[in-house]
């Protein structure tokens, strides 16, 4: 249908159809999520779910690393995904909440955290955690989703999820840091495609400068910048 569309644009205006800005979130990964298998290739590079599950559990040994949280914790990801990480993390705290921009990213997470009772779903407007309520959470964690947004709502995003903290409650964000050879490696690799190609969602880097401007100005007065494996930078706050 849309294909359809775009060709009866071009034909009536004699253009390409504009492409989706950076900032249309909700665009770009609805349709990038239509089917199972393309949403787990863009979430991490295969369509198999022992490769996530593997990916997942040493994931979760890397943030234990950061955060601390047990069977009474209450644990909400910005931008889960097919949940592949909540399905290390259900078994591991109290309630598991799956935030992200995308519902069919959430269809599939939902389909994949079938067995689970502590899990719930929540769309997000992809700039914002309007629908989770203040001081209602344990840990707000959000991994391999930074590299996606613009600057601006990566900030917002840190603000928000000390607006939904309880106090003492943490928060663990990362990216690619340009700093590192792995960050320089993907800078490079985004520098290759023509400006006019790039797509909406290209991954583009953090500096530790950055993560600190935005945990201080959002006033984590308790936080942690570490480089992590020579590739990403970790922000971690205590509310
Ligand atoms: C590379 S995937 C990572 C998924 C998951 N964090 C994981 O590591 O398995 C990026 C995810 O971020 C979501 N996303 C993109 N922009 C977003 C936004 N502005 N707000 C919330 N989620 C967003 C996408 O829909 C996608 O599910």
């Amino acid at each position: 249908m849309r294909a359809r569309l775009e060709r009866i644009y071009t034909f009536i205006t004699g253009h390409e159809p504009p492409r989706p800005g950076r900032s249309e979130y909700k665009r770009v990964w609805t349709s990038l999520a239509r089917k199972e298998r393309e949403a787990k290739r863009w979430v991490q590079g295969t369509t198999d779910d022992e490769t996530l599950d593997r990916t997942a559990a040493s994931d979760l040994e890397r943030f234990k690393r950061h955060l601390t949280f047990d069977a009474d914790s209450d644990v909400l990801e910005i931008g889960c995904g097919v949940g592949r990480l909540g399905k290390v993390f259900a078994p591991c705290c109290r309630t598991w909440t799956g935030c992200d921009v995308s519902p069919n990213m959430l269809k599939h997470a939902q389909r994949r955290l079938a067995q689970f009772q502590n899990v719930r779903f929540v769309e997000l407007s992809g700039y914002d955690l309007s629908p989770i309520p203040d001081n209602s959470l344990d840990v707000v964690y959000c991994t391999v989703v930074f590299m996606h947004l613009s600057e601006w709502d990566r900030y917002n995003y840190i603000v928000e999820a000390r607006r939904v903290l309880k106090p003492g409650g943490q928060v663990y964000v990362d990216n690619m840091s340009l700093t590192t050879e792995t960050g320089w490696q993907f800078f490079e690799s985004a520098r290759a495609i023509p400006p006019q190609s790039r797509p909406p969602m290209v991954g583009q880097t953090s500096t530790p400068q950055e993560f600190e401007a935005y945990f201080d100005r959002a006033g984590f007065t308790t936080r942690r910048i570490d480089i992590v494996d020579d590739a990403w930078v970790v922000g971690w706050g205590v509310k």
